[in-house]
């Protein structure tokens, strides 16, 4: 790569004034995150935001502020509280990652966050990238991010050539970030420019079909100027998610307020700590424990499927309504949860499609 960007007087030395022009002018504003120092505030959005859109992300941050107004009331929580609040985000090991850093903040560093890309770097579950952002955002540090988004709008930029999925380039792509930086700049000036290697990211330099008719960039933009700018990030390991089908057995009790039988799963894993309806990987499985008096009246109900990062979850329901309250050992470990307390629980996000439509079919068919 250094083949085509050798020295740092060959980069687009009007990338930072146009970013920071382009930012103030046509980004993105009025963001509940924006114009914040407070580096509490703004770790949670960035956490929040990793992997997750903004406006997916509004009515949770709101939420999550409104009950843990600072990191001391988030680290004194209980872990089970965390997870509830952040049910249906996705990517759960955020959450706990979220728990275990604001306890840090309090029992390392007094409840002060540092005040450094390098210092917010130790801390649980703060990358390179988060770390840049909050010290660029509450501190004005000369630092940057380097996200999935940035990576493609300096990619396409540069036309960087280097290959993504190897650890060279992309400390290479980091250098060429860190000298594309504004030169001396106030803590206004780094703020919008951070967040505007994000908006363009996220608006203009989008993965398909990127608006470069739009871009403030296209003047200098050597992906564009290619004619071929989504050539550009070059990656050749890609993502192959393996496919799983996983049977969830929904024990619904109607004896009396409607009551589901959850597991809490382990600590490690896919939806690690979350509540859950016993998992099988087969129907048979699924049969194999129950009373066998009780297979009649098992309903298989429609299959959703299910992406996670390395996954593709095929999830087969099955569901079992008892009239009356089982004997102990006829279902597999776990516990009686009101429908009214489901909200208190961690769920995972299909789960909780799920357990929602069968409240609301219920509604239905009552009426
Ligand atoms: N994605 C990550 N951080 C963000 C931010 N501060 N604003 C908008 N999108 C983001």
């Amino acid at each position: 790569m250094s083949g085509v960007v050798g020295t740092r007087a060959d980069l687009p030395f009007t990338f930072a004034p146009l970013l920071i022009e382009w930012q103030r002018r046509a980004g993105r504003s009025g963001m509940p995150w924006q114009g914040s120092r407070d580096p509490y505030r703004v770790w949670l959005s960035e956490v929040m935001l990793q992997q997750t859109q903004v406006s997916t992300v509004l009515g949770y941050y709101t939420r999550f502020l409104d009950r843990f107004p600072d990191v001391r009331a988030l680290a004194a929580a209980h872990t089970d509280e965390v997870m509830a609040l952040w049910s249906g985000l996705g990517y759960y090991s955020r959450a706990r990652n979220l728990h275990r850093c604001a306890q840090a903040v309090v029992n390392s560093h007094g409840g002060e966050f540092p005040a450094t890309a390098a210092g917010l770097e130790t801390l649980p579950g703060i990358g390179a990238s988060t770390a840049a952002a909050i010290a660029s955002f509450c501190f004005g540090e000369r630092v940057s991010i380097v996200d999935g988004n940035v990576r493609r709008v300096l990619t396409r930029l540069l036309a960087f050539e280097g290959d993504l999925a190897q650890a060279a380039p992309q400390r290479e792509l980091w250098n060429l970030a860190q000298a594309l930086l504004p030169i001396d700049p106030a803590a206004d000036d780094i703020t919008a420019y951070t967040q505007g290697l994000m908006d363009l990211g996220a608006t203009v330099c989008t993965r398909s079909r990127p608006a470069c008719g739009q871009c403030p960039m296209n003047g200098i933009c050597r992906g564009y100027l290619s004619g071929e700018p989504q050539r550009f990030p070059v990656k050749t390991r890609t993502l192959k998610r393996r496919h799983e089908s996983w049977w969830l057995l929904l024990v619904k009790l109607v004896d009396g307020p409607d009551r589901f039988w959850l597991q809490r799963r382990p600590a490690s894993g896919i939806w690690a700590g979350l509540y859950c309806p016993p998992v099988f990987e087969s129907e048979q499985a699924a049969h194999a424990g129950l009373p066998p008096a009780w297979l009649d009246s098992l309903i298989a109900l429609d299959a959703v499927s299910h992406s996670l990062t390395h996954r593709e979850l095929r999830l087969h329901p099955l569901l079992l309504e008892l009239r009356s309250q089982p004997n102990l050992g006829e279902l597999p470990e776990g516990q009686w949860v009101d429908a009214q307390m489901l909200g208190q629980h961690g769920l995972p996000a299909p789960v909780k499609l799920l357990l929602q439509a069968l409240l609301v079919s219920d509604l239905f068919s009552r009426t």
